[in-house]
């Protein structure tokens, strides 16, 4: 079985298997001399051998154990039909849904050829892949994905989520539902193109209280797992509630995810006791340290295999690798994590 899968099936490996968030990106020249070409950010998503070289380009260069697939979460608002662009060192834009008004208008069904070019890039990317080798589909978790269409970009709070989510709750509550089921749909597809497990990016979860954490983080995300699987009975889900804090606790307890993905600030002894043992640990090196390199990795590397390798893990970073990265760390935490 590949080790991936191995792990989402609760065993516990000897040398861990690793892939990076955002693996796939700026930090590698191969990338930008591709990025270039391809015109805009979404032509690249949307075109399946592109999107597909782009998946394969972090594989070549390091033998990570999973190739996640080439797009983003913005992709859902665009099938939605809302105006999603990416300006170069700017971040998303969006056409921001700032009122209720707009919230109740939004479309509830995606179009589904918006997303036909995206299983596509999955079934090439699994053609060339070597079979020990996991490839994972993903999708943004519904609070998150809708923090981008309400503010219309990245905001350092997601405040104007927030706000609309206490006076709006009810318009704000279709358009999680809304995204729940484009969501889910989407994840189906992209198993059944050959995503071998899928992940589900959280990004904001950290924002909010526990209470509308509970509202608006775990419901949906118990909702697209119970979907997903009542298609796909065995479908592997990583869940990557970032910043959640001691609410891990509760989301491992009320979403069954395979494993749980992990942000740096986690305590490794709550970890252990209240997550390990329920679900895999996917994470949690400080993207700041793997960009430091030097002795300050190779720290960071053996205590998060000390912290978390006698159970079931995965090893990643806490959150995605920085365009400023240098090539020869992500080499030197690789070679560190298998010279064990
Ligand atoms: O991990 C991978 O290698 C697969 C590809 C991937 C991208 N985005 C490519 C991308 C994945 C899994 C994502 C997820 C994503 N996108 C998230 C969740 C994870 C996270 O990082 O928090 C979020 C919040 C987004 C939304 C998004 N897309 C933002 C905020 C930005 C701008 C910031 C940035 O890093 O540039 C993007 C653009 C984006 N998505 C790029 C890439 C490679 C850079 C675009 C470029 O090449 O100019």
């Amino acid at each position: 079985m590949k080790p991936i899968l191995e792990v989402l099936s609760g065993r516990a490996l000897a040398v861990p298997p690793v892939w990076f968030m955002r693996q796939a990106g700026r930090y590698l020249p191969e990338y930008r001399a591709l990025r270039e070409r391809a015109g805009s950010f979404l032509d690249l998503c949307f075109t399946p051998e592109l999107a597909a070289e782009v998946t394969l380009q972090p594989i070549r260069r390091f033998g990570f154990d999973a190739a996640i697939l080439f797009s983003d979460i913005l992709v859902v608002p665009h099938a939605l039909g809302r105006s999603v662009s990416f300006e170069a060192g700017e971040g998303p834009r969006l056409d921001p849904l700032d009122d209720a008004a707009k919230l109740n208008a939004l479309a509830a069904t995606a179009d589904e050829k918006v997303f036909a070019p995206v299983y596509e890039a999955v079934r090439r990317v699994k053609r060339e892949l070597s079979a020990n080798l996991a490839l994972l589909g993903f999708c943004g978790a519904p609070w998150t994905v809708a923090t981008y269409m309400i503010a219309g970009r990245g905001t350092p709070d997601q405040a104007p989520a927030r706000l609309m989510a206490y006076r709006e709750p009810r318009a704000f509550g279709r358009m999680i539902e809304i995204l729940v089921t484009v969501s889910s749909r989407y994840l189906v597809e992209q198993l059944r193109a050959g995503a071998d497990a899928v992940q589900i990016f959280d990004t904001w979860a950290g924002v909010l209280p526990p209470a509308e954490f509970a509202r608006w983080c775990i419901e949906p995300m118990r909702k697209i797992v119970a979907n997903v699987r009542a298609e796909i009975p065995d479908a592997r889900i990583i869940g990557f509630p970032r910043g959640a804090g001691a609410s891990l606790d509760t989301y491992v307890n009320h979403v069954p995810v395979n494993a749980l993905s992990i942000d740096w600030t986690a305590e490794p002894g709550f970890i252990r006791d209240k997550v390990q043992r329920k679900a895999a640990v996917q994470g949690n090196l400080d993207p700041l340290v793997l960009l430091a390199g030097g002795s300050a990795l190779d720290r960071g590397i053996d205590e998060i295999l000390e912290n978390f390798s006698r159970g079931p893990f995965i090893f990643n970073l806490g959150h995605g690798i920085l365009p400023e990265t240098p090539i020869a760390h992500v080499e030197q935490t690789l070679r560190r994590i298998r010279s064990r």
